[in-house]
């Protein structure tokens, strides 16, 4: 008897086992406003992302989505592994392979620990210890959340002990999983000029890849940037989407497999091609963020959530101020002398804006900078063109009540130049195989100290030289081709690090500098987009998307890139490119930062008055460009129109912008009137039409007052049309 009741209490107890070893495992959901990236361990101590959607009401119901899951055939847990390792019990695309200091090529990575704990960033931060039980060989997996904006940025953290170096031959960021049935991917591809074209696919059973082996400049060719919508193509206003972005400025991989289940894995991190880093023990190798806004509501929520994140805790001085300019590249190229600049700076002083730029071609004596051809690296002022220096004219543009900014180009080298000659050692070129050049240059090596060194000591001579100068645009053109690191050689480093210690090489510097001189804005530019990602952009105060500035097709382009990056980031100038009026181009360039690449003195009387009042315009709204809320109101992508609008915080003011892109023009008219968003529906607005052409007379009534009710539900026909091809209008609210 005794031993039946004893028999039937160990019975008893083996079916419990399960259920109490499952209520002791852990569930982590890392959280935002509305969201949840839901991870939970499981029977073999491995952490699976279990859910990704809305934000429970009780935070006890967590537990109990996994045992919704019956994934049970033979590849049970193979693909929701929250950092999937090799070698051991899955074979799907691994989010980690290493060389275990011993050669062997296993891992295993079993839950340890976590904690969650609120940071002064108004973040909240989840660390996830994983250990391989074989070595002694760690993973953390961390996850900050932003709460209001619906943010997460994710990396992971490798650190071991073992006896030796280990070799990391792959160290994503992120490894997601989405359960669902229909994933849409929208990826960015493009060239110099062509940059951010995107293109939306349904993904299909497979694998996808996004990657980029260009070295330097990210995304040139594929962008890192990705819209993902679950259930349907992405829309602006409805749907559940992610807005993500590898933070990183070199090689990158993102990569798409939607499994046999049907569900979506998402790997994301550095590019592995070449890439396999040596980790001593006691370190820690940290990958760069993968950071993402997720929406219910569609794109344009995602995008106003990425976009508040970036200007309150990423870009520099993201929610101060910016400067307005006129720049010498279009207008001088190389040509240019003291006289012709200092000319110039009436220009801008005319024009009305904050600061002249003095681009390319002012610097090197022995081979002058008078093409790309030749002079790059030789940073001393060309005594030919500048015979009195730099410092005269920071002295001469402050005399004329302007600020002066500077062009550098300071990782790259051209072969015909001293520092060539001086410092082959520097340049990264394989030593017996022919230099392969991208516009003229070669690329310096940042994995060396000496190299770093030499970049910062660019910087720090102009500041040290000139206090007074204002302003640097920090170029980027060429590509790695040839990788090969002299140092890295000397150092007996493997030469696959090269790529990855090249990019630690230049946030190496740029901390540096931010140390010295922390809040002068710099342009981030990349011979167009091939440079602006959130990484580089803690450095930064603005990115130039791309020398592409024709104004319509920058209508596209900006509003590609706007689904990632708020306007106070991106730096649009009116130059000579395309076809359009005056009018056009700097109503386009106005919805960002506003620049000015032309010969102001070329133009005829009309258009000076037109540019001078439009930057007292500009100087009067830019403030609900800069910090507003952005809606984008018509695609181009889809119409014959298009129409984007800016909204204040506290819904009095907004400004619009809208534009006829049609080819078709005799077919096309203006009479459907345009939606706005954004505005309070309580409100009472008037709307005043603004960048008038001088002798142009609005046919709108300014007088009138519509609710923001109406506004936003029937809409506001700003009568856009072939006569009409682009309209601001001023939007405040009537007390
Ligand atoms: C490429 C940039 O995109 C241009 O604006 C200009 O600065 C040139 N480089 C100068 O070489």
């Amino acid at each position: 008897m005794m031993k039946s009741g004893l028999n039937q209490f160990l019975s008893l107890l083996l079916l419990l086992i399960p259920a109490l070893l499952r209520a002791q495992t852990a569930v982590i959901p890392v959280e935002t406003k509305d969201h949840v990236l839901l991870l939970q361990e499981d029977q073999q101590e491995r952490i699976r992302t279990t859910y990704f959607g809305s934000a429970f009401t009780n935070q006890s119901d967590y537990q109990s989505v996994a045992s919704q899951f019956h994934y049970d055939d033979a590849n049970d847990g193979i693909y929701n592994a929250a950092y999937t390792p090799s070698g051991t019990w899955s074979l799907t695309e691994p989010a980690i392979e290493v060389k275990h200091a011993d050669g062997n090529s296993s891992l295993e990575l079993k839950y340890q620990s976590h904690t969650q704990q609120k940071q002064n960033d108004a973040s909240t931060e989840t660390r996830i210890v994983l250990k391989d039980p074989n070595y002694n060989f760690q993973v953390t997996l961390v996850y900050k959340a932003w709460a209001e904006e619906n943010v997460i940025e994710q990396w992971t953290e490798i650190q071991h002990k073992e006896n030796g170096a280990v070799m990391l031959e792959k160290y994503a960021s992120a490894d997601l999983y989405f359960t669902g049935d229909n994933f849409y991917l929208t990826s960015y591809h493009g060239r110099w000029a062509k940059e951010m074209q995107g293109k939306e696919e349904k993904l299909e059973n497979g694998r996808k890849i996004i990657d980029s082996k260009l070295g330097t400049r990210a995304m040139l060719l594929q962008s890192p940037n990705f819209i993902l919508s679950f259930d349907q193509p992405a829309s602006e206003n409805e749907g559940k989407v992610i807005l993500g972005q590898l933070a990183w400025s070199g090689n990158f991989k993102l990569d798409f497999e939607v499994d046999t289940y049907d569900n979506l894995k998402f790997l994301a991190g550095i590019n592995p091609y070449n890439s396999a880093y040596a980790l001593p023990a006691n370190q820690v190798f940290k990958t760069p963020s993968l950071i993402y806004a997720i929406s219910n509501h569609g794109t344009g929520e995602a995008s106003r959530g990425l976009h508040r994140w970036a200007r309150k805790y990423r870009v520099l001085d993201g929610q101060g101020e910016r400067l307005t300019l006129l720049n010498n590249w279009e207008a001088t190229y190389f040509d240019f002398d003291e006289d012709k600049i200092t000319g110039l700076f009436k220009d801008a002083k005319e024009l009305g804006v904050d600061m002249f730029l003095l681009d390319d071609g002012w610097f090197a004596n022995k081979y002058p900078r008078n093409s790309d051809r030749s002079g790059l690296g030789d940073w001393q002022e060309n005594v030919k063109k500048l015979p009195s220096g730099i410092g005269h004219l920071v002295k001469e543009a402050t005399k004329e009540g302007i600020k002066f900014g500077i062009w550098i180009e300071p990782e790259m080298v051209n072969p015909k130049s001293e520092l060539y000659e001086q410092h082959l050692d520097w340049v990264i070129r394989q030593p017996d195989r022919p230099e392969v050049y991208y516009r003229n240059q070669l690329v310096l090596d940042l994995s060396n100290p000496e190299v770093q060194d030499f970049v910062f000591g660019v910087v720090d001579k102009l500041f040290t030289e000139n206090p007074q100068l204002a302003f640097i645009k920090w170029d980027c053109n060429a590509v790695i081709y040839n990788a090969y690191s002299v140092y890295l050689a000397e150092q007996e480093m493997p030469q696959s690090q090269l790529y990855v210690d090249y990019v630690k090489g230049l946030y190496a510097v740029l901390e540096r500098v931010r140390t010295k001189y922390p809040k002068v804005p710099i342009m981030l530019c990349s011979g167009g987009g091939g440079r602006g990602d959130y990484e580089a952009l803690k450095y930064f105060t603005e990115f130039w998307p791309s020398d592409d500035t024709d104004p319509l097709e920058r209508i596209f382009m900006q509003w590609d890139y706007s689904y990632f990056f708020p306007s106070i980031v991106t730096c649009n100038h009116v130059t000579d490119w395309g076809k359009q009026p005056i009018k056009f181009r700097v109503d386009v360039a106005s919805m960002g930062k506003l620049g000015f690449d032309i010969v102001f003195s070329h133009l005829s009387e009309d258009e000076k008055v037109f540019c001078k009042q439009a930057v007292k315009n500009y100087d009067r709204f830019k403030e609900i460009i800069w910090h507003g809320d952005q809606y984008r109101l018509v695609n181009p992508h889809e119409n014959d129109f298009s129409a984007v609008m800016y909204v204040n915080e506290s819904k009095e003011k907004a400004v619009f912008f809208g534009y006829f892109i049609s080819q078709r023009q005799r077919l096309i008219t203006d009479k459907e009137p345009i939606k706005f968003n954004g505005l309070n529906p309580e409100k009472l607005y008037t709307i005043k039409e603004i960048n008038l052409f001088p002798g142009k007379r609005s046919p709108l009534d300014s007088e009138k007052v519509y609710s923001g009710d109406f506004l936003m539900k029937a809409g506001y026909n700003p009568m856009i049309n072939a006569g009409r091809t682009s309209v601001v209008l001023e939007i405040e609210e009537r007390k």
